[in-house]
């Protein structure tokens, strides 16, 4: 039998393709990066952790919402946009209500721990390449969480999940993703107007 973290990750890999080719996040680690695509990248995550922390705060005590280190994380996106100027993020522009339901929580974690795998790399490439005086706390928090991916995991795999239930937590990353993507794109119009 598929497990679910299979199912997820084979379900929503077109979606992270998607999302690495969508500005601002298909210019991170290249040379088209600016102060002012890094400041939208930091107000669409924002939106997209800020979404996710409100959703886990109703359910404090579920093994994924300690996993997330949200407060964190959220405080660390907090300091960064406040030492870039930046306006304050939007609402999170998702098609679907992150509920408080355990299937939205797994799927949540999955989306959230995912990306600090992607963070390390990122972290990597901003100490490497960006000017020092760039805040960088969220990508270096985001990137400590990286260290619960497995505990996910394995905690994940320890559940027995109906095919139901494996399909609403696919549905839930996708919409999570998609919803980053529709986030992304309100960013970014507000910082280029026409
Ligand atoms: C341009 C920005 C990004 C890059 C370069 C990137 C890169 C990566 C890389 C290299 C991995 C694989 C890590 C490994 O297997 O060791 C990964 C996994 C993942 N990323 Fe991203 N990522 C980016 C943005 C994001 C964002 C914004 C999210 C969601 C908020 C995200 C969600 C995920 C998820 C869920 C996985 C886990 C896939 C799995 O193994 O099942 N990524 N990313």
């Amino acid at each position: 039998m598929t497990s679910v973290l299979q199912q997820l990750r084979t379900e929503t890999a077109h979606q992270h393709e998607a999302l690495e080719s969508t500005m601002p996040f298909a210019a991170l680690m290249t040379d088209r990066f600016s102060v002012s695509v890094y400041q939208d990248v930091l107000l669409t995550l924002r939106s997209f952790h800020g979404a996710i922390h409100h959703a886990t705060q109703q359910v404090p005590t579920h093994p994924v919402s300690t996993m997330l280190d949200a407060c964190a994380v959220c405080e660390a996106l907090d300091t960064d946009l406040l030492m870039l100027d930046a306006i304050s993020a939007p609402a999170f522009v998702n098609d679907q209500t992150i509920t408080s339901q355990s299937t939205d929580i797994i799927a949540c974690g999955y989306v959230w721990l995912g990306s600090s795998m992607g963070a390390k790399m990122i972290h990597r490439w901003l100490q490497n390449n960006a000017p020092a005086s760039l805040p960088t706390h969220y990508y270096q928090t985001l990137s400590g969480c990286s260290q619960h991916w497995a505990a996910y995991r394995r905690y994940v795999d320890t559940l027995t999940l109906s095919v139901q239930e494996g399909e609403k937590i696919c549905r839930s990353a996708n919409a999570l993703f998609s919803g980053l993507r529709n986030t992304a794109s309100k960013v970014t119009a507000v910082m280029q107007p026409a």
